[in-house]
């Protein structure tokens, strides 16, 4: 053994001379091969002819197995860390491997016995992978961090707007409220005094609007939707009304809807709230229809299904894009050029204060916004 052991060494040390002497020559190899984009390989050069000398110490002291693991590890997370923003991860494990390539083709092309070779370019790409693997875990550890904080940040400011959302709702929605009965009330009066005066109807469905309008604000802060009452609710008759309340834009946009609703399906919920998540949904249907050139159709469905009860509406309007499905939910999200973008948010809100809950899917064909309500508030038999 003795003798192989004293060559070993010998040998070693002749491929660090050898690779030293080379230095020049392998650096220029090493940098025609790498993958970088054309504006920064100069700058990159610049960089590397400083350190070059440095990084080839690096390799040789593996290949004499002076540098340790846990050495090799630490540069890697260093270099990582400072290059974080500037690198491209896949490039920089192509070009370390072209690195590689360079030194072991070049060892390869040395006069020195297989058996030797075979050693040290096993050594060399041992280093390499460590080196890899631990460039890769850093990387994807910063990586994560800066998407944690990103989206840490994202839900701050989300939570900032919702509570404010809260606020102003609730504050303005008093103040404009009690004004506003006051005038449903005396045009009520109006009506009844002077039957015959014009455009007295347009007034009611006008304020009715506001109304409307004021309701959906107020039903963002969640106190004020929980003083609603919970009443006896037949599905079939809140949606035969809610397709009455839409008579007027259900001609106006040619829309033919389909009602599939059981007499008997009845629940215990708020009716106002209930109605206004079926209306707006019923609303944005007719809206995403209104420049679809072929038949128009808006189908209603309701039934029990696997103790729940499943409300749907489906529209055969444009398909909402995948990446818009969530952000549809969100408040003030619109592509309406008069929407205010809170109506799905409340529609969201209110099933989920009964611990429902309301997905939206979409398909080139249909898209379907359905409503699940539990077991707790179903009063029809099963
Ligand atoms: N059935 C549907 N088909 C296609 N897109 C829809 C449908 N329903 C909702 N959307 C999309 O979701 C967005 C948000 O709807 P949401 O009801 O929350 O607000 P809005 O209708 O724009 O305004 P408003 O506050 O007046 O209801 C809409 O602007 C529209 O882009
Ligand atoms: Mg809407």
């Amino acid at each position: 053994m003795e003798p192989i052991l004293v060559k070993h060494s010998e040998y070693v040390a002749f491929i660090e001379d050898s690779l030293m002497k080379d230095e020049a020559k392998l650096f220029d190899e090493w940098l025609s091969s790498i993958k970088m984009n054309h504006e920064r390989k100069g700058e990159f050069k610049e960089q590397m002819e400083d350190s070059r000398h440095i990084m080839f110490s690096q390799i040789i002291d593996t290949i004499s197995g002076n540098i340790s693991e846990p050495a090799i590890r630490e540069m890697a997370r260093k270099i990582t860390s400072e290059r974080m923003n500037k690198i491209n991860i896949g490039d920089v494990l192509y070009n370390i491997n072209q690195g590689r390539r360079v030194i072991t083709n070049s060892i390869m092309r040395m006069d020195v016995p297989v058996a030797i070779l075979q050693i040290v370019i096993n050594d060399i790409n041992r280093q390499f992978d460590i080196f890899s693997h631990e460039l890769v875990s850093t990387y994807y550890q910063l990586a994560n961090k800066v998407i944690d904080e990103k989206t840490s940040f994202i839900n701050d400011n989300h939570k900032d707007k919702l509570a404010l959302l809260g606020q102003i709702s609730s504050s303005f929605v008093h103040e404009f409220r009690n004004p506003l009965t006051a005038v449903m009330g005396f045009n009520k009066i109006l009506k009844k005094e002077y039957p015959n005066m014009k455009y007295l109807d347009i007034m009611d469905y006008e304020l009715n609007q506001l109304n409307f309008r004021i309701t959906q604000f107020l039903h963002t802060s969640k106190a004020e939707f929980n003083e609603d009452l919970v009443v006896d609710i037949s599905i079939k008759e809140l949606i035969e009304e809610i397709k009455q309340l839409s008579y007027a834009s259900i001609i106006d946009t040619n829309v033919k809807v389909e009602i599939d609703v059981a007499d008997n399906l009845m629940i215990k919920a708020s009716r106002n709230g209930l109605k206004q998540v079926i209306l707006n949904v019923f609303v944005n249907s007719i809206d995403a229809l209104k420049n679809v050139p072929s038949e128009r159709i808006i189908k209603v469905k309701a039934a029990l299904k696997n103790n729940q009860l499943l409300i749907s509406l489906s529209n055969n309007g444009p398909m909402i894009e995948k990446e818009y499905l969530d952000s549809i939910f969100e408040p003030f999200f619109t592509t309406k050029e008069l929407g205010t973008g809170i109506g799905l948010y409340v529609c969201r809100k209110i099933i989920e204060s009964y611990d429902g809950y309301l997905v939206c899917t979409s398909v080139p064909e249909w898209t379907t916004f359905c409503i699940h309500l539990p077991d707790s508030i179903i009063i029809t038999d099963k």
